[in-house]
């Protein structure tokens, strides 16, 4: 029987609810299962690490992640600890999205029945898109790093080729495996760029074209960031699969989450070559720490994610399928403000109950 050593990173505020919550989800799915066993491994991190430790996330921890089947991380963070130039500590973006390599940043953002969604006249499923956000450069690539003084500071935007081809592939890799975008079925990659403006995007614009002649399955287009922002609320059907800047897929995706329900129905997962680790889309979201209403349904998808990433493809269809009858059955019970209004730990265990 295969056994999967899993890195956990329990996060800040909500995460450790949420971790859990999707904890026990797991748990349970290897037992239905049957077929591999999870070991989980506790790695500190965050923002309470910073405060405690004076860095995100240790040495020893780190090397963990390396040697762990993958990594299965709650959010981080905390808007009160920062470092003295101003910005947060305790994130683990520049570690582990950086440090690991992992160029892919993939976002589903997929309407669930029972949710509260402020979009009328779509069913669940009509909308069900991926957002694939470039994870190690773009204007991130300066995370920390912006120069200039009190009165002027400049962050660096970087578009390099080599940046753009692996991550664009990879999006045309996403849209080959997957049916088509709701409204048509037809296999399509979107590419969200400001090349009317700024030159680095008219590279990834350029770059994105180039690619787009490989995969003549797959129809190509692009569209610019602030038109995006429209379509995305007002035509979200026609979306299969977007890929973007590191910032501008930041800024999506949480737009994506609030047509399906909120940030609580969005799970991601930091993908490259060698590792690979699965969080929520969302924060530590500090204004509901502690009160047992967050909706883990982003953490236990997040798990699935991982899942079918480690290859129990199985085993994740089992976790969504679940979810998505304890959402049908209204037993996962998610209010208009996107919080689980029965509790985190009893939306997980409506989950369980329908493996
Ligand atoms: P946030 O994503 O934590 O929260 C935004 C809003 O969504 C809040 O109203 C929150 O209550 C709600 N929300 C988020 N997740 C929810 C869930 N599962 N169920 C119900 N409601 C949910 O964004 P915010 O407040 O800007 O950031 C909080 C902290 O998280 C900051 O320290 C930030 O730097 C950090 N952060 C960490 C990330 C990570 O670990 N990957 C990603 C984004 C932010
Ligand atoms: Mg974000």
């Amino acid at each position: 029987m295969k056994n999967y050593r899993i890195a956990v990173i329990p996060g800040d505020n909500i995460g450790p609810e949420l971790m859990k919550a999707a904890l026990a989800v797991l748990e349970a799915t290897q037992k239905v299962d049957g077929g591999f066993t999870l070991e989980f491994e506790t790695c500190l991190a965050g923002a309470a690490h910073y405060t405690e430790h004076g860095t995100a996330m240790s040495d020893e921890a780190i090397a963990a992640c390396r040697a762990a089947a993958s990594v299965f991380k709650a959010p981080v963070g905390d808007p009160a600890v920062r470092t003295p130039e101003g910005i947060e500590a305790g994130l683990l973006g520049g570690v582990l999205r950086t440090g690991l390599d992992l160029y892919a940043n993939v976002r589903p953002v997929k309407l669930y029945p029972g949710t509260p969604t402020p979009l009328h006249g779509y069913q669940p499923g009509g909308i069900d898109y991926v957002i694939i956000r470039e994870n190690t450069e773009g204007l991130y690539a300066s995370r920390g790093k912006g120069v200039g003084g009190p009165n002027a500071m400049a962050d660096t935007m970087i578009v390099t080729r080599a940046g753009t081809e692996r991550v664009v592939r990879f999006a045309f890799e996403a849209a080959k495996k997957r049916n088509g975008a709701p409204a048509d079925g037809v296999r399509r990659v979107t590419c969200v760029e400001k090349s009317n403006v700024l030159r680095s995007f008219a590279l990834f614009r350029e770059i994105f074209l180039e690619i787009a002649g490989e995969y003549p399955g797959v129809e190509a287009e692009t569209i610019y960031p602030d038109a995006a922002a429209q379509a995305l609320v007002m035509n979200p059907a026609h979306y299969d699969v977007l890929v973007m800047e590191n910032l501008l897929g930041d800024i999506l995706s949480d737009l994506g989450g609030g047509t399906i329900g909120g940030l609580g129905m969005c799970p991601g997962g930091n993908i490259g070559d060698q590792y690979a680790y699965f969080e929520p889309v969302h924060g530590s979201a500090p204004d509901i720490a502690g009160l047992d209403i967050a909706n883990p349904a982003s953490q236990i998808l997040a798990g699935a994610m991982m899942l079918d990433h480690i290859g129990e493809e199985s085993a994740a269809r089992r976790i969504e399928s679940a979810l998505w009858l304890a959402l049908e059955e209204g037993e996962l019970s998610i209010d208009e403000r996107g919080r689980a209004n029965r509790g985190t730990m009893s939306a997980a265990e409506a989950v369980i109950a329908r493996l």
